[in-house]
């Protein structure tokens, strides 16, 4: 669906895709980035104001899963390439529409799993017999190629036209930056990426920079309607640095600077640490061994024996190249025996006394598994952080949020996704109580 961009490529082809994407996603020009997510924020809290208005009163329940959804995918447009999806305002753009149909399929039950299994392994019966998936995939291909493709040659031009003149190009989002990474003298010409392959990074980005962080936010609104005394501690916390009614008359600096004075607010930073510790929005991922290996293990475990009964062995565990193995994003961040017997709570002020066996945890951000570790882990990790930050700063300022009483489920549906409990055929969703506390 996706093409071969960063998350699906292998080997040498991701270690050159990686390479070229790397100085897009710098701490430097992240921070570059809050401007656009500060104005996503205002046009959501404008559009939750106008909702909340026009129900006769200061509140509204709303499905916090499906704004948080527009939100992201709104955010990752605008910073990724430049365009403006307007999905806050109106959700009937058609690159948008492409995008959602597309990854709704992904996870929507198949009629034929079996049919999808085949068309996995043989990709040629998807072209020569499609399925409506199939089908489905290709319309929406035709018109992210059509627009995204276009993007992708304007934001090419402008590239090239400012080289050519001397001049830099001034332009920040993702697609510029990796365009400009790519035609980089740091890059040797061999080791730069096609256009297609550009193409395959911004669907990507659109996929794994999309849910992701919308599933980020949505969890921790939840654990803040469930938890109404962290909230207004939080929001006592937050409201120490005001927040302006617009942008208009604000630098890049001075914007930075508003960005710079929350992310460093304390209790902040625990809520967020705390809320993708307990909900990690990818549950799990696979890798497949490269080379016979051994696993060294802390404790005794238990095997089957070859003859049949269960022995409790102390040794490493042998890998064998080709073996696949299941890495649990959630079940590292949410181990008693590391965690201690509360993992399972949430608990922001764990997080200033830590057991000495978290810190020895590996992970790309806070001895958590969420973004995962190594060389293919999170790239986007800096992005949604300021991303989620700023959304949760701009709405906790803004709004309380109270639990409805509908039983919420957690499912893991390519991502941890929320559901009402008995009504999972109504899609995942989050509904909370949304009350204007700024007048
Ligand atoms: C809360 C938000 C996010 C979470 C929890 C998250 C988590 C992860 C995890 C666990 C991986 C490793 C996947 C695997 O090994 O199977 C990953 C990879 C990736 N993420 Fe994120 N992500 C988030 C946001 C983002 C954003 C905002 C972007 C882009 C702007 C992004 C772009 C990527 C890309 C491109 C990869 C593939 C990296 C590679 O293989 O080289 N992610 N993410």
């Amino acid at each position: 669906m996706i093409g071969c961009g960063l998350l699906s490529a292998e080997g040498i082809v991701h270690k050159r895709q990686r390479r070229v994407a790397t100085p897009a996603f710098s701490i430097q020009n992240l921070r570059a980035f809050a401007p656009i997510v500060f104005e996503r924020g205002f046009r959501l809290r404008n559009r939750w104001r106008e909702i909340v208005d026009k129900n006769d009163g200061d509140e509204a329940v709303l499905d916090v899963c499906m704004w948080a959804s527009r939100t992201a995918f709104d955010v990752i447009g605008a910073a990724g390439f430049d365009y403006d999806f307007n999905s806050i305002e109106d959700n009937t753009n058609e690159l948008f529409c492409a995008y959602r149909e597309m990854f709704e399929l992904a996870i929507s039950q198949q009629d034929s799993p079996m049919r999808q299994l085949l068309g996995i392994y043989f990709p040629i019966i998807n072209v020569l017999f499609p399925d409506s998936a199939a089908r489905t995939v290709k319309r929406c291909h035709k018109v992210i190629w059509r627009v995204a493709g276009t993007l992708v040659q304007e934001k090419k031009k402008k590239v090239v036209d400012a080289i050519r003149s001397g001049k830099p190009c001034e332009d920040k989002d993702l697609l510029a930056l990796m365009l400009k990474s790519n035609m980089s003298t740091d890059i040797p010409p061999d080791q730069r990426i096609s256009d297609e392959d550009i193409l395959n990074n911004v669907n990507t980005v659109m996929f794994a920079g999309s849910d992701t962080s919308s599933l980020a936010l949505t969890w921790t609104l939840w654990f803040l309607a469930k938890n109404p005394v962290m909230q207004e501690h939080l929001r006592e916390e937050l409201s120490i640095v005001h927040c302006p009614d617009s942008f208009k008359d604000f630098s890049v600096d001075e914007i930075d600077s508003l960005y710079g004075s929350i992310s460093e607010l304390p209790y902040f930073d625990k809520v967020i640490k705390e809320a993708l510790r307990l909900v990690p929005p990818v549950h799990s991922s696979i890798r497949v061994a490269g080379q016979d290996d051994e696993i060294p293990t802390s404790q005794p475990f238990k095997i089957q024996k070859p003859g049949g009964g269960i022995e409790t062995v102390t040794m490493p565990i042998m890998v064998a190249k080709g073996t696949i193995v299941h890495i649990p994003i959630e079940a590292f961040n949410l181990d008693k025996s590391i965690w201690g017997q509360d993992a399972w709570e949430f608990k922001p002020d764990r997080w200033d006394n830590l057991p000495d066996a978290v810190k020895a945890q590996p992970g790309l951000y806070s001895n958590l598994m969420s973004f995962s570790v190594g060389p293919r882990s999170c790239i986007g990790m800096r992005f949604s952080i300021i991303e989620i930050k700023i959304v949760i700063y701009m709405l906790v300022t803004n709004f309380s949020f109270h639990d409805t009483g509908v039983d919420i489920i957690k499912a893991n549906v390519v991502f941890t996704r929320p559901y009402i409990k008995d009504r999972y055929k109504e899609g995942s969703q989050l509904p909370l109580r949304v009350v204007r506390i700024v007048k």
